[in-house]
């Protein structure tokens, strides 16, 4: 089979390459990536050697590129990860959000539909259900959910899948969608949560926790997050919409606390900033759909999962320099300074 993966060069997408490569080396694979400051092609190094590895340095709303593309290689599966993808950035200036994750998404389905993929995956967020409040432990993400987003991401995001949903009603594209909470692992890009306080924190700097700290997240190791794809585009129904997450919920200062311990570094380094604007509260999925019908479940325990993770980064600290000199140190001052 000929699988086309978007956004192949960002966090989820390298990673995922790296676990579906290994599992069914006899596909085909053509990763796209526009390369923007989140991507970054050395995270595909381990792959570049391989016979069945083919990279493409494009935008998916690049109309007449992406024809020109499908039209050549006729792809069996297309999983979308490309996307703007971080909160803060999409407050500050929304339009490239719309742009890419929107139009971008839609670009990609006009596509497939001329070229008869069989299968088009739309990798989505739990974000788009808004979110739960604290305090309130019986409450869950289901597939029933409302949409009812909060930031100019998570409606972004809504919005592709809105069209995903359309694309299948109206035209019979052979698609599904999957919400997943939020990932953890190797080779993210430091403006998230995790990565940026790994980094500050091996440096001795503040690590800057939004309002108070109360704020809940429901963490998957990255892997995990790839097998469930996996097993969606390869088992799951045409049509279909999965919610993965593993139940474990965390508050952002848990989390600092952790990664402090972790690196034997001290939680005087923990310093409130200003709220992020239309902060949500608590994300918790209920995962029991795809648990149920195609018997995923994940397989990292997250006291396994972060040790694993801050000795990545500090194992690939070349990596984190590289991906934090430049143009990341104004992106930093922006965000952070006088905050
Ligand atoms: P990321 O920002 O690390 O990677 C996004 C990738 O998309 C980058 O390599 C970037 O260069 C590429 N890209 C951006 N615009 C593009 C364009 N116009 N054309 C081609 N490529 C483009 O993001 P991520 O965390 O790996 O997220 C991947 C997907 O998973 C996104 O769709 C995101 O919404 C979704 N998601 C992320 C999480 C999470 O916790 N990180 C959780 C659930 C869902
Ligand atoms: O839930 C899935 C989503 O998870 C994905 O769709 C998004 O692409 C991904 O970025 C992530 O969104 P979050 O906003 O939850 O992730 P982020 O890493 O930006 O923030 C995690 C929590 O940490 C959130 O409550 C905000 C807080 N935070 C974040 C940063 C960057 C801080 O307190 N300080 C910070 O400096």
């Amino acid at each position: 089979m000929k699988i086309l993966i978007t956004g192949a060069a960002g966090f989820i997408g390298s990673n995922f390459m790296y676990y579906e490569m290994q599992k069914h080396p006899q596909d085909d694979y053509y990763a796209l990536d526009k390369l923007t400051y989140a991507g970054n092609i050395k995270n595909l190094d381990g792959l570049k050697d391989h016979d069945n590895f083919h990279f493409l340095k494009m935008d998916i709303g690049d109309t007449e590129g992406i024809d020109a593309l499908f039209a050549k290689e006729r792809f069996d599966i297309v999983i979308n990860f490309a996307a703007e993808t971080h909160v803060d950035r999409s407050i500050a200036d929304p339009s490239l959000f719309l742009k890419t994750n929107i139009l971008g998404t839609a670009n990609l389905m006009d596509a497939a539909l001329k070229y008869g993929v069989k299968r088009y995956h739309q990798v989505s967020t739990d974000e788009v259900y808004g979110d739960l409040p604290l305090g309130r432990k019986d409450l869950f993400f289901t597939e029933e959910s409302p949409i009812r987003t909060s930031s100019p991401y998570s409606a972004s995001k809504a919005s592709a899948d809105l069209l995903v949903m359309a694309y299948m009603r109206t035209y019979g594209l052979p698609a599904s969608i999957s919400r997943c909470s939020n990932n953890y692992g190797p080779y993210q890009f430091p403006e998230k949560f995790i990565p940026l306080i790994i980094n500050n924190a091996r440096h001795d700097r503040p690590l800057p926790i939004y309002g108070t700290g109360v704020n809940v997240r429901d963490w998957l190791y990255v892997d995990d997050h790839s097998e469930a794809i996996d097993l969606i585009v390869r088992k799951g129904k045409e049509g279909s919409l999965y919610n993965v997450g593993g139940h474990n919920e965390k508050t952002n200062i848990e989390i600092a606390k952790i990664v402090l311990k972790e690196l034997g570094k001290s939680e005087a380094l923990i310093t409130f900033v200003a709220d992020r604007k239309g902060h949500d509260l608590r994300y918790a999925i209920d995962p029991r759909k795809i648990t149920t019908e195609l018997g995923w479940k994940p397989k990292t325990k997250f006291a396994d999962g972060i040790k694993k993770t801050i000795k990545w980064y500090i194992d690939n600290s070349k990596w984190l320099d590289d991906v934090v000199s430049g143009e990341y140190q104004n992106y930093y001052a922006r965000m952070y300074e006088g905050r």
